[in-house]
């Protein structure tokens, strides 16, 4: 028997302590909630004209420039400075980071739409970059526009989406994907974890075109296969060079990726010229990687729905929140807390959510105890880091410890099993976890 303390036991302090056990007789409360996915906006069309003017800006830039926008030339830096300008305009917050490569400087540009979940980002982005022997309009000016002019629309719409938007342009694509490996390798693995999908665009204005989709992530692949399907278009999975665009860089680190590709120097088959139009035993792309990749190597229709289909994705997967705020977690069975003990613990397992837990997460406790002074709470993540929600005091004679604990679990992702680990570490008093939740 623990003497030390019996004299701070008062009267008040064991009529607490039977209420207490009165409680522990109740039927447990209540079962898991989980809110209302909300549903996405509707994505504007993005207009054509608008696409096709950043690339005749594109063009001009390289005719100017030796007829290039190749890593290491002035028409590559050129280009990162015209769609920089239009995005600092649009309110994007924008960086230009630079890499090495071949000894020649390369630059990627990211721009962030302020506001969305920073726990939960979806990126899209294109290579800027064309290879030394030609303008680059196709390969990659078509995505590089369509992207951009996306995120000009995300701005005319001032979006507020549930997640975090970023988009950017790579360098040195060409030269082995050099740009979007320097990016990805500069994110913390903490970093990394926060993102929800990478959306990659790359070539998707092909002369003689094919509806390409990238057999990747299902969700988002499913995205742009219902945007096609609604317009009545079949599309074919993309298999001319998987791995061979930036969603690689992404891929690699377990980002969920996916895309969208009208076809490069491929031959078009009978079979798909008749179901897409166009020429078959043809190229896609019969200027792929030459001079003649100009702002005359784009078809206008397949230019026009693609871009039309990344703001769909962006929209879809944007602003449509599959994991709201206030999606709680709870355990109602009870477990008992041995007296001067082990400790024990109590599961909640979460699914279904992207990204990682908020910087706020909600930790609901109700421990019934009749000297909580003996008790130590740990949160502890599917990772096992254990996050201390309080500790033991010899001079804290209260009963019970109910509560909501707010823990900065942002670096922690939110899938997994949590656990409430709870250890008695003094003789005489016991209790037990009535029931916890999780709020994210
Ligand atoms: N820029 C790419 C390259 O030069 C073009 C490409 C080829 C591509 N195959 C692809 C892009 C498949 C996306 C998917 O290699
Ligand atoms: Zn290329
Ligand atoms: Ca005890």
């Amino acid at each position: 028997m623990d003497l030390s303390r019996t004299p701070g036991r008062t009267a008040a302090a064991v009529a607490l302590a039977l209420t207490g056990l009165v409680a522990a007789t109740a039927p447990a409360a209540s079962a898991t909630t989980t809110a209302t996915p909300s549903a996405a906006l509707a994505a504007p069309d993005i207009p054509l004209a608008n696409v096709k003017a950043h690339l005749t800006q594109l063009q001009s830039i390289a005719t100017s420039n030796g007829g290039n926008r190749a890593h290491g030339r002035p028409g590559y830096k050129a280009s990162v400075d015209y769609l920089k300008a239009k995005l600092d305009a649009a309110g994007f917050t924008t960086s230009v980071t630079t890499f090495t490569s071949g000894g020649a400087t390369g630059y990627n540009l990211i721009a962030d739409w302020p506001g969305g979940d920073p726990n939960q980002i979806l990126m899209a982005g294109a290579h800027l970059d064309s290879v030394a022997s030609g303008p680059g309009i196709n390969d990659n000016g078509s995505g590089s526009a369509a992207v951009l002019e996306t995120a000009l629309a995300v701005s005319r719409a001032q979006l507020k989406p549930a997640k975090h938007l970023r988009f950017g342009w790579w360098g040195a694509e060409e030269l082995g994907l050099v740009g979007s490996k320097a990016y990805v390798n500069s994110l913390p693995a903490t970093e990394r974890s926060k993102f929800s999908g990478y959306l990659n665009f790359d070539m998707v204005g092909s002369p003689n075109p094919g509806y390409f989709v990238y057999d990747d992530d299902p969700a988002i692949e499913k995205t742009f296969k219902d945007y096609y399907a609604g317009l009545g278009v079949p599309t074919e999975i993309e298999t001319e060079g998987d791995g061979r665009s930036d969603h690689a860089s992404f891929k690699n680190v377990g980002i969920p990726v996916g895309g969208l590709f009208t076809g490069a120097s491929r031959t078009k088959t009978s079979a798909q010229a008749q179901k897409w139009g166009g020429t078959a035993g043809q190229a896609f792309d019969r200027c792929y990687h030459s001079s003649c990749d100009t702002t005359a190597n784009i078809n206008d229709t397949a230019l026009d729905r693609n871009s039309d289909a990344i703001a769909h994705a962006v929209w879809t997967l944007g602003t449509g929140s599959t994991t709201p705020p206030g999606d709680v977690h709870e355990n109602t069975a009870d477990v008992a807390v041995p007296d001067n003990g082990a400790a024990v613990t109590s599961s909640v397992t979460v699914s279904g959510r992207t990204g990682n837990a908020p910087a706020a997460l909600q930790v609901g406790v109700d421990i019934k105890h009749t000297w909580r002074g003996d008790l130590v709470v740990d949160l502890v993540a599917p990772d096992g880091t254990a996050y201390r929600l309080k500790n033991s005091s010899s001079s804290d004679s209260a009963d019970n410890v109910i509560t909501t604990y707010t823990v900065n679990a942002s670096s922690e992702p939110a899938n997994g099993t949590w656990k409430l680990r709870v250890q008695d570490i003094a003789t005489q008093d016991t209790g037990y976890i009535d029931s916890w939740k999780l709020t994210f």
